[in-house]
């Protein structure tokens, strides 16, 4: 039977990175002694008052259809969340809850891009970007951000990457797989790009509750950005609620209005008991927010520090987020050889970062989303491995 030529565009070049993730997975179901370290699942239980918030509404019957822009009250609680990190004033109405950042982020780009446009995609970039972009029939333009700059931004690449098709400029702040948090003056200065060349802004702030030192900056405060930028992100990673699928889309009502429409072809509105646990997760759960980011800073702490008695591997301290940087080509070129040596020799399974663009090619990336003994332990074989 023959398929669509969508179903092309969905695939994207870094797909056989994530083989070991697979294979070392199915080997921990078998019960080897292995330590995963290639996914950003946390390992955090989503907090208890979020669950009893499910299970309430549940009991009481919320088990109906919902508002396809998402609940009035949910969309005032991120509304509050935006406007503390962006420092503007935002309404509920601009924001439309979708299900996670993923698809926040899919459904934004097939409303903004299309046929003939041009999207800068900061590069390395997560990687389902690429295909969701390509999903629109535009054309995505790698922008490096380069590796012995600590993967910052290169503004004037971005723009001179800039043509009379470019519609938008994508990346998330903080990134993954980078750790990079940007700081006001490179945002000012993407800003002042997609200003002066009339440009989307589609950022993913998925991570913005994750970062360890300093505060997290969204772009769409900055002069003239509200009206341009779409904030993508959700419960998932704030509150360890990455099954409960729900996340949204900040951006000027007339995209609600599109954003909406598409909910109603492709969701027809998230589950509502969902919306209730992620409403309480964003009123209540400060606390457990700082716990996790605690923790994840401590972990990255310990993984900087034991990775410093390896050979030759070179690290990107992050600033945010869940994942380390090391940089393998001291050890080997290819990136995913060396990822599948390591995991041969030592069981620790690790992500060629390669599959993030060409910008990181020679890097693998690191999650720390396992305890601190699996962390250190991992870290022990790693050291020996690379000698
Ligand atoms: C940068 C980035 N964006 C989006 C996602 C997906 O997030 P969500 O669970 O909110 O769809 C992830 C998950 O790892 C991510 O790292």
């Amino acid at each position: 039977m023959k398929f669509a030529p969508f179903v092309d565009l969905l695939g994207g070049e870094g797909a056989q990175a994530w083989e070991i993730l697979t294979e070392s997975r199915l080997a921990l179901d078998r019960g080897e002694d292995v330590i995963v370290l290639s996914i950003g699942d946390p390992d955090l239980e989503t907090p208890g008052f979020v669950v009893d918030a499910a299970v309430d509404a549940l009991r009481k019957g919320d088990t109906h259809y919902t508002e396809l822009e998402g609940r009035h009250s949910l969309r005032a609680s991120i509304a509050n969340k935006i406007s503390r990190s962006a420092g503007v004033e935002i309404e509920p109405e601009w924001v439309t809850v979708l299900a996670g950042t993923q698809n926040a982020f899919y459904s934004a780009c097939r409303c903004l891009f299309g046929h003939g446009d041009e999207v800068i995609v900061l590069d390395p970039a997560y990687v389902t970007y690429e295909a969701c972009i390509a999903s629109t029939g535009a054309q995505q333009v790698r922008v490096e951000q380069p590796a012995a700059t600590g993967f910052r931004p290169d503004v004037d690449a971005i723009e001179r990457a800039v043509t009379p098709a470019t519609r938008g400029i994508v990346f998330s702040n903080p990134s993954n797989p980078t750790g990079v948090a940007l700081n006001g003056d490179e945002l000012e200065a993407i800003s002042r790009v997609a200003v002066s060349n009339d440009l989307w802004v589609v950022v993913d702030e998925v991570y913005s509750d994750l970062v360890f030192d300093g505060v997290h900056h969204s772009i769409a405060g900055l002069p003239g950005m509200l009206e341009r930028t779409v904030t993508v992100s959700s419960v998932s990673k704030s509150y360890a609620m990455t099954g409960w699928r729900c996340g949204w889309a900040v951006g000027p009502p007339e995209l609600g209005n599109h954003l909406r429409q598409m909910a109603l072809i492709n969701l027809y509105g998230l589950p509502g008991f969902v919306m209730e646990a992620a409403d309480v997760a964003l009123r209540e759960g400060a606390e457990e927010t700082e716990t996790a980011r605690a923790i994840y800073r401590a972990r990255r702490d310990l993984v900087v520090k034991e990775l410093s008695r390896a050979s030759d591997l070179p690290v990107l301290v992050p600033e945010a987020g869940m994942f380390l940087m090391a940089d393998v080509r001291a050890h080997n070129a290819d990136a995913n050889d060396f990822a599948w040596d390591l995991y041969r020799a030592t069981g620790v399974s690790v992500l060629d970062a390669g599959a993030f663009g060409a910008t990181s090619r020679g890097w693998v990336r690191i999650s720390y989303g396992v305890d601190d003994l699996q962390l250190e332990e991992a870290c022990r074989r790693i050291a020996s491995f690379t000698g």
